[in-house]
């Protein structure tokens, strides 16, 4: 691959910086006045409708983004991570989780091969396993209906799978398919969550899935071990068979893990764990819970987006016309705080974490927040504070994708890529950090609402359906961030002099709103490849590889040394050594 420029040295990327002063003399309510420029910021495809007017931005701030997008050459790598080139060049693979919702007749290669065959015959044997399990032809080692599925994996072999669940749980038509039957994830490698997992499950009733793309994972590997030895213990070794599949793209392991390779799904290096969720990652244990059927319904929302993506010039191109965080990420904020965050609200996108995780989806209405944080990294923060959210996809995506400190080609780089991520749906950021973002640190924020609720409800004498109560917060907070309020509109309200400090709102705070017509499985699937691509977005921009994840590397094999230290420690009383004093003591206190 060719060596690549560093972005910052670019002049388009000089121009937005020094574009950055102008910015900050602008305020969003100003802004906001300019039907022409808000008009010209409001995008629409397949009833999907984006407005970005409330992003700090002129109409001359997109002319200088869309400068920075030709300078990074970002159709030109779109175009090579479509047609198959190694653009994951640290790992020498192509990015093409495209071609997993690729129509039948489509044609999408790598390496000269046409891989849409192949992802087919996969589709094609989810199709049929899910369905004899589905209507009791497949049956557990003692003929009774498997209608309980326990699918152990972590991140990109967790979190995607786990967002769209969320999000389908409450769709009428998912209900109904999926009537009588359970689907769990087992992720964490804490005993508490194994015993929270099977607690309820009858092994005679329960399929386990093991997902892991290397199917070397230490935790999911332990979590098989764990539930292999809970289905032989009650129902005999043999019944593993019956009772244990898996999905991977390492066979031979999975085979002499000792599951069936004629159970086993296969997927390819090409996809990134991450992206993963519409391969058989997501849908074999998605498939059994709600039926191909529906299943394919989110893969083909999915390729909407893709083709959308791939064929609309940048100006009409939804994931590409958000990244304003790029923007951002340059002085606009280093005065007001360390935290950059880009929310996003919606249904799904609880689990683009809202993306996910961000798809506590049960609510219609989802309100993710996207947080990129700039110039300090108070990650600590992030990480208690959303410790308890139900699955964190998107976090996932964005963090683990952008979250690097050099360029594709080993350069560092002198800017700080990535954003850190949170959210939250429904009004439930309300009560709870939303203080924060309208009078402390700002935010951007993306909120994602949709037009129909999956659950309406309509109580007698209710002048305000709930779903209608929820979007008007949905309208209402975007409004607020960017309006604020002033000391004029306090002191004509009569307000105490000593409280009206405490009551003015600055504003100025951006945001933007994605609406959805409804959150089917379709919808799901193109809120899915939105982020996805947007995220693909930063990275090409930043000039980042976002498809490898070498930071997770170093935690493991350090964890691998302590795992030896205890196991030596308890088996053969050896004394920890080769620790520094800090670590040295801690083990010693929890192995007394
Ligand atoms: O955390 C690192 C990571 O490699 C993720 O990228 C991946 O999704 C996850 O671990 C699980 O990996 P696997 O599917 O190989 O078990």
């Amino acid at each position: 691959m060719a060596s690549s420029i560093i972005i910052s040295d670019t002049q388009p990327w000089k121009d937005l910086k020094a574009h950055v002063e102008d910015i900050k003399k602008t305020h969003l309510r100003d802004l906001l006045t300019d039907d022409k420029r808000c008009q010209s910021m409001f995008l629409e495809f397949d009833d999907i409708l984006l407005d970005y007017s409330r992003q700090q931005a002129t109409l001359e701030t997109i002319q200088k983004l869309l400068k920075l997008a030709e300078a990074a050459s970002l159709k030109d790598k779109i175009n090579r991570m479509y047609s198959g080139e190694h653009i994951n060049s640290t790992e020498n693979r192509s990015v093409l989780h495209v071609a997993l919702r690729a129509s039948r007749d489509a044609v999408i290669e790598s390496d000269g091969k046409n891989v849409v065959p192949e992802v087919w015959k996969v589709l094609d044997n989810i199709q049929e396993f899910s369905e004899r399990v589905r209507n009791g032809s497949w049956v557990g080692a003692t003929g009774k209906a498997l209608k309980d599925v326990v699918a152990i994996g972590i991140g990109g072999s967790f979190l995607g799978p786990l967002f769209v669940h969320t999000a389908l749980q409450t769709d009428p038509e998912a209900i109904e398919s999926a009537r009588g039957r359970q689907l769990r994830f087992l992720a964490n490698v804490d005993p508490i969550d194994v015993a929270r997992n099977i607690t309820g499950l009858n092994p005679e009733t329960t399929l386990v899935v093991v997902v892991s793309k290397t199917f070397t994972t230490a935790e999911t590997m332990l979590n098989a071990r764990t539930l292999r030895e809970w289905i032989s213990s009650a129902l005999g070794p043999s019944a593993v068979a019956k009772h244990m599949v898996a999905v991977s793209t390492n066979l031979k392991l999975v085979e002499q893990f000792g599951i069936d390779p004629n159970n086993a799904f296969a997927f390819w290096d090409w996809v990134g764990g991450r992206y993963s969720v519409c391969s058989a990652v997501g849908v074999l244990p998605l498939s059994l819970q709600y039926g191909f059927s529906v299943i394919e319904k989110f893969l083909s929302g999915a390729s909407s987006i893709d083709q959308h993506f791939y064929s609309q010039p940048f100006e009409s191109n939804i994931p590409v016309s958000a990244p304003f965080q790029i923007f951002y990420t340059f002085e606009l904020y280093c005065t007001c705080g360390s935290l950059l965050v880009q929310a996003c609200a919606s249904g799904f996108v609880e689990h683009m974490e809202c993306f996910i995780s961000w798809i506590s989806c049960q609510s219609e209405c989802l309100f993710d927040l996207f947080p990129s944080e700039i110039f300090n990294r108070p990650s600590y923060l992030i990480v208690k504070l959303w410790r308890s959210w139900p699955p964190t996809f998107n976090r996932q995506v964005s963090m683990e994708s952008n979250g690097k400190g050099v360029s594709i080609d080993g350069v560092p780089l002198p800017f700080e890529a990535g954003e850190i991520d949170f959210g939250e749906p429904g009004t439930n950021g309300q009560h709870s950090f939303y203080q924060l973002i309208h009078q402390g640190r700002v935010i951007p924020c993306d909120f994602i609402g949709v037009v129909k609720s999956q659950q309406p409800v309509f109580l007698k004498g209710e002048v305000v359906s709930n779903h209608d109560e929820l979007m008007s917060n949905y309208f209402a907070q975007p409004d607020a961030l960017a309006y604020g309020k002033t000391a004029d509109q306090l002191q004509k309200e009569n307000v105490s002099p000593h409280l009206i400090p405490h009551k003015t709102f600055s504003g100025n705070r951006p945001s933007l709103s994605l609406l959805l017509p409804s959150l089917n499985a379709y919808n799901i699937g193109q809120l899915l490849a939105i982020y996805e691509h947007r995220i693909a977005v930063e990275g090409f921009i930043w000039g980042i590889n976002s498809f490898d994840q070498w930071g997770v590397e170093l935690g493991k094999s350090l964890a691998t040394q302590v795992r030896k230290q205890l196991n030596a420690s308890r088996t053969k009383q050896e004394p920890v050594q080769g620790f520094n004093f800090s670590t040295t003591t801690m083990l010693n206190r929890y192995l007394q």
